[in-house]
């Protein structure tokens, strides 16, 4: 995954009505739709999440709020997973993940989904992977590639067969990204390491409430 580094956010609009604000984020969250699915109509992966990727970068780099709160709350045990939009055609879902102090993934991979991951708040660390060999019928291997860490308005792409990576936060306060996935995401598989390499186990993907 590699991560666009862009200059520092411009300072918010401090317009202090909150109505005028609860506008704002509405609209903001609908040209982010509108910018996704003009997005997704391209058939070339890497073209689509080329545009996927700058659309998100845009919209957060805008620097307005336009996450309900509760999409930033954290949850107990392990990181926030939220639904933010799902194309009524299915072509791509957003969702809103939180990483509290502590909280990160397994080595996984995206089910054969391409996804678009940009930071809205915070900080992760992301550690990208090639895999060697075939988890459908052996262990396998994994070689670490890139190791970025990114912040607000610093989006990558995941392309299959580049599909593997961990995500984490360094930091002691939350983080939250934003994800949007080629259709819905419902399960991937993680590698666990054992003696030997990784061995693959499958996760069922929920939302948190
Ligand atoms: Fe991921």
């Amino acid at each position: 995954m590699e991560f666009t580094h862009h200059r520092p956010l411009p300072s918010r609009e401090g317009s202090g009505i909150e109505n005028n604000m609860a506008i704002k984020s509405e609209s903001k969250m609908k040209e982010m739709i509108r910018r996704l699915d003009a997005a997704v109509t391209i058939q070339e992966q890497k073209g689509c999440c080329q545009s996927v990727k700058q659309a998100l970068e845009d919209i957060v780099r805008s620097g307005e709020d336009f996450l309900d709160p509760h999409f930033l709350i954290p949850a107990d045990g392990r990181y926030a997973r939220r639904l933010v939009h799902k194309d009524p055609n299915d072509r791509y879902t957003v969702l809103a993940m939180v990483w509290d102090k502590g909280q990160g993934t397994a080595l996984h991979d995206h089910a054969g989904h391409w996804c678009v991951e940009c930071v809205y708040r915070g900080r992760i660390q992301v550690i990208s992977y090639s895999l060697e060999g075939d988890p459908d019928t052996e262990l396998v291997k994994f070689h670490r590639e890139i190791e970025i860490m990114a912040g607000p308005g610093e989006a990558g792409a995941l392309i299959p067969p580049f599909e593997y990576h961990t995500i984490a936060n360094p930091d002691d306060t939350p983080a939250v990204t934003i994800h949007v996935y080629a259709g819905e995401l419902d399960h991937c598989y993680i590698f666990n390491p054992v003696e030997g390499g990784f061995q693959r186990e499958y996760r069922e993907l929920t939302y948190t409430a």
